[in-house]
């Protein structure tokens, strides 16, 4: 043996020794930065579906408001506050106020005052939904939960 060919030796040792510590060092790396990854979460949960709509004395009587950024509609009547969704049931368009109820853009149908089906391919009327009171005076619609047609939050 050569010294030319323990020189090559020892430099082939030395490669596998840095090659051996820099995966080391690399999966080190990794499982640190997984471990600082572990107090974000990675899946947010879906916005909330409740949204306050304003205080009771500040809902347009007899007339449509809709809600900033929410599929609801709200009005007062006689009876009280109430809130319609805004989705069209036939393939979930957003229907917009006419002076009759409403008009689906999408297919044509249209909706009485009251959400009931007068024309069109809907199958059912607009959904209304539950109204309820947040502790500091505000009305809380909730997009996620349906009440039978006619269901008034009591002023
Ligand atoms: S989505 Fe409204 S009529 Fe089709």
């Amino acid at each position: 043996m050569s010294a030319d060919d323990r020189v090559k030796e020892v430099g082939r040792r030395d490669l596998l020794s840095l090659a051996a510590w820099g995966a080391f060092c690399a999966s080190l790396a990794t499982a640190m930065i997984g471990m600082l990854r572990l107090p974000k979460p990675s899946v947010l949960p879906d916005p909330s579906l409740k949204g306050k709509v304003g205080l009771p004395g500040a809902i347009p009587e007899e007339e449509y408001r809709k809600v900033p950024g929410r599929n609801v509609f709200v009005s007062r009547s006689e009876q009280g506050v109430f809130a319609i969704s805004s989705v069209c049931t036939h393939l979930g368009c957003v229907v917009a106020p006419a002076p009759a109820g409403f008009n689906c853009p999408c297919h044509g149908s249209r909706f009485d005052a009251m959400g009931r089906v007068v024309g069109g391919p809907a199958p059912r009327g607009l959904d209304w939904l539950k109204v309820t009171k947040a502790p500091d005076g505000e009305l809380v619609v909730d997009e996620g939960e349906t009440v039978p047609p006619g269901t008034y939050w009591k002023v």
